[in-house]
């Protein structure tokens, strides 16, 4: 299998690559200077020149307040720009592997989201997705469009700049021994290495489609931070902020847990609980420490 990974400096794109080529994949990572997905000619230069079987795309605006501020640059990069991705794949007899998020639905059920249930956005951000999981969805029959939530990876998230939330978390208690965290939010936090294990599996199918795939479990941010630093064996203080200490600038679902039902229903779920994936994490960043 050729593939082409487009984000591939970025916090999954770089598991991605990892794990296809520990697979044997032949693989070309590409950064924002080879391609400018918002562009047609750009796009079509690319995917013509490497002809790849298969394109990961990862690259996204998914910052959620500079989305809300510049709605139409949202929409170019998370709409046209997997619309020229669609449309090019589909023209080349290529699979379309496309990562979505969470923040397609407006968090009002109190149980796990399935494929099947309608979105209804709450922000830019969400709506240009939705848009982005519909043109994919559309126009090449041959895709993947997986939803994803709450990422944290070894290689730093490009949108969002600094520490991903784990490493905050560790730093925070070695740094001050102490930290307030907001408890409104439920998730499940989900390791970008175990996801890219997951998007690995499902690109040696044929089974295209619609699919959540999110770390099994859920957990609020607090409940999160106390599972960072005792998984960690480290000491420090957790309070619940109260609600108008970290206020969201822009609504954000409150619940917005997702079940790996497609997948399970196509017997290739390969996601495990939070917790595991949260363990594995650590461990990997004490051997890159150490390395
Ligand atoms: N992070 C989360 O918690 C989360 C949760 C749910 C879903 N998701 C989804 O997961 C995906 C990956 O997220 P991530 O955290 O790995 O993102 P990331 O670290 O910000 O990486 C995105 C990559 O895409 C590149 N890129 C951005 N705009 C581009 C464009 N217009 N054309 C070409 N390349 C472009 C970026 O390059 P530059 O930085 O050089 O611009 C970067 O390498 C996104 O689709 C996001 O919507 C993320």
């Amino acid at each position: 299998m050729k593939a082409a990974v487009i984000g591939a400096t970025g916090q999954l794109g770089s598991d991605v690559t990892r794990a296809m080529t520990g697979s044997g994949h032949e693989v070309i990572g590409l950064t924002h200077e080879d391609i400018e997905i918002y562009d047609i000619n750009s796009v079509r230069g690319v995917i013509e020149r490497l002809r790849p079987s298969v394109v990961v795309n990862t690259a996204a605006m998914h910052n959620v307040e500079k989305c809300e501020a510049d709605p139409e640059r949202a929409y170019r990069v998370n709409a046209i720009g997997t619309r020229n991705l669609a449309s090019v794949t589909q023209e080349m007899d290529c699979v379309l592997v496309h990562i979505s998020t969470d923040y397609v639905f407006d968090g009002k059920k109190s149980d796990p989201y399935v494929e099947g249930d309608e979105p209804l956005p709450l922000n830019v951000y969400g709506n240009s997705k939705l848009a982005g999981e519909c043109f994919a969805r559309t126009l090449n029959p041959r895709h993947f469009v997986i939803r994803t939530s709450a990422l944290y990876g070894v290689s730093p998230c490009r949108a969002k700049g600094g520490l991903n939330f784990v490493d905050l978390m560790l730093k925070l208690a070695r740094e001050r021994g102490q930290m307030r965290v907001v408890d409104a939010e439920t998730v499940s936090p989900t390791a970008t290495a175990e996801l890219a294990v997951q998007i690995n599996e499902l690109v040696k199918t044929d089974a295209y489609g619609l699919y959540h795939a999110t770390s099994e479990g859920s957990c609020s941010w607090y409940e999160f931070a106390r599972a960072i630093l005792s998984t960690a064996g480290l000491k420090a203080r957790v309070d619940i902020a109260s609600p108008n200490e970290f206020p969201a600038k822009v609504p954000r679902p409150q619940y917005s847990v997702l079940e790996n039902s497609a997948l399970k229903k196509v017997g290739l779920n390969r996601l495990s609980h939070w917790q595991f994936g949260l363990l594995r994490y650590l461990e990997q960043i004490e051997r890159f420490a150490v390395a």
